[in-house]
């Protein structure tokens, strides 16, 4: 899979490349990751990429121009390569809440284009020309789009065949089957009286699944009543 993520602030995204799950797909060559800075597609002299919003209001806006630039020149080597974007997503906060469904769909691509927006978001002509699917990590403000973009990478990475390690954890994780996960333990069995609960260490393996069972029952009860009524 080819994911090419385009932004104002590319360190922010490079950087959370470089480390755990995502950098073992790059390293396995399971994903291949391309940030483009679009302050190199500005004509400007001093590259400025972003202007007032017409009609006042605080903040600023990143310009049609350069996003259209970045966005065509990317689009024509997709294209080029036999391998045009399936989706082109802009990362905002009025954009559809991304659940783990969303995430197993855009795992199956082969290739993807993120647009991350910064300051006050992007001029809503790009949005309205390319934009295939908005997404939203969540009912809360951050300052843009590249720590949602993050998320959204490992989030689909992940889930690419062979990228973990054991085939049978992705889809055990917490939401795969509408269930929290349940509480997990390690070695040594007992630390200052606080015990692992026995059902673990029974080595009965019939007894340990029933025991998570029930674990991410009750949790999802607990803390998620709303994930069981779906
Ligand atoms: Cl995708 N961007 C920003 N700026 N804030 C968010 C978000 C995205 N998702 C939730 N909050």
């Amino acid at each position: 899979m080819v994911i090419d993520v385009i932004s104002a602030v590319p360190g922010l995204v490079t950087g959370s490349l470089q480390y755990s799950i995502v950098k073992i797909a790059q390293e396995k060559g399971l994903a291949e990751i391309n940030v483009y800075d679009v302050r190199d597609f500005s004509t400007h002299k001093q590259r400025q990429i972003d202007d007032y919003p017409f009609g006042g209001g605080g903040g600023m806006v990143i310009k049609v121009e350069p996003l259209f630039a970045c966005i065509e020149f990317l689009m024509e080597k997709a294209k080029a390569a036999g391998t045009p974007y399936q989706e082109v997503i802009y990362l905002t906060p009025d954009g559809e809440l991304l659940k783990q469904p969303a995430c197993n769909r855009l795992s199956l691509s082969e290739r993807l284009l993120m647009i991350c927006g910064h300051y006050k978001g992007i001029d809503q002509r790009v949005r309205d020309y390319f934009v295939t699917q908005e997404i939203s990590i969540g009912d809360y403000v951050i300052s843009g789009g590249e720590q949602a973009a993050v998320v959204l990478i490992d989030a689909i990475v992940r889930l690419i065949p062979g990228v973990l390690g054991n085939a049978v954890s992705a889809l055990s994780d917490s939401f795969q089957d509408g269930l929290l996960d349940a509480p997990v333990y390690t070695r040594p069995a007992e630390f200052r009286g606080l015990k692992v609960p026995e059902a673990l260490t029974s080595g009965d393996h019939k007894r340990i699944d029933a025991w998570r069972e029930q674990q991410r029952f009750e949790r999802t009860q607990a803390r998620r009543p709303d994930l069981l009524e779906d």
